[in-house]
């Protein structure tokens, strides 16, 4: 239950000349542990997530995910890591409008084949841990923001995923919501042994963890006391 990037580079064409959005990234976040990712806008912060939630492809370096370095050459092997291996929370909820919060967590299950009993009571469990056992028939319209974010983080852990990545899932919210879902999510993390890396512009809402700052694709450990806040 670890995620590891080592010597991560990606580039994108620029005109006639290409831009380095990474720029030799390395970073390990053990499983149970929960590192915040800061940095100002453009600074990498969600190109790194999408490269470790394996949905972006870097130039050179390695992800690996629970010990294993997934192979940059197989999209077969990498559909498969992400869809048991990683959960990943938006900074909205980007649910499906039709389906019930319930319907929500239960697709992830029937999207692998695994819909069953078992996969039921875990979405049903999830929802409950989350305080939402009251509005599991709810569609995302009926539901708050924060709730519709709940959901998301229940929904993240529903394939009880080795790695759990969320980018900005508190900034569509106000302070104290924000705090509570941040708390919900650290909680929620540390208990399923998942490796969390949090991207935040809000560090300081995430207790006790390691803070890492990406600057023009650079990465640089924060000590917790140049943590402003
Ligand atoms: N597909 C792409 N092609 C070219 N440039 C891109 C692409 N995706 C992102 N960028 C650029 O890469 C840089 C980093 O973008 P990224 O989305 O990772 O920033 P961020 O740190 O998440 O910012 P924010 O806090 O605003 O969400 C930005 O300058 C962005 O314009
Ligand atoms: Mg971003």
């Amino acid at each position: 239950m670890s995620l590891k990037l080592q010597n991560v580079t990606l580039t994108v064409p620029d005109g006639t000349e290409t831009r380095t959005l990474l720029d030799d990234v390395s970073l390990e976040v053990a499983g149970g542990e929960v590192v915040a990712l800061t940095g100002a806008s453009g600074s990498g912060k969600s190109t790194l997530l999408a490269v470790a939630a394996l949905l972006l492809r870097p130039d050179s370096g390695n992800v690996s995910i629970a010990g294993d370095i997934v192979p940059a050459n197989s999209d077969r092997k990498r559909t498969t890591v992400r869809r048991n291996q990683i959960g990943v929370v938006y900074q909205s909820a980007n649910l499906f409008p039709s389906l019930t919060a319930l319907e929500q967590l239960e697709l992830v299950s029937h999207i692998d084949g695994s819909l069953n009993d078992a996969a039921r009571s875990r979405a049903m469990e999830l929802l409950v841990t989350v305080g939402l056992e009251a509005r599991v028939n709810a569609r995302p319209a009926e539901l708050s923001g924060g709730e519709r974010q709940r959901v998301g983080i229940a929904r993240a852990l529903m394939n009880k995923p080795a790695v759990l990545l969320a980018d900005e899932p508190t900034a569509a919210l106000d302070a104290e919501r924000g705090q509570a879902i941040m708390s919900l999510l650290v909680e929620q993390a540390t208990q399923h042994g998942a490796a969390a890396l949090v991207v935040t512009h809000l560090p300081q809402q995430i207790a006790s963890s390691r803070v890492l700052e990406i600057d023009q694709g650079r990465l640089r450990e924060q000590t917790p006391s140049l943590v402003s806040d």
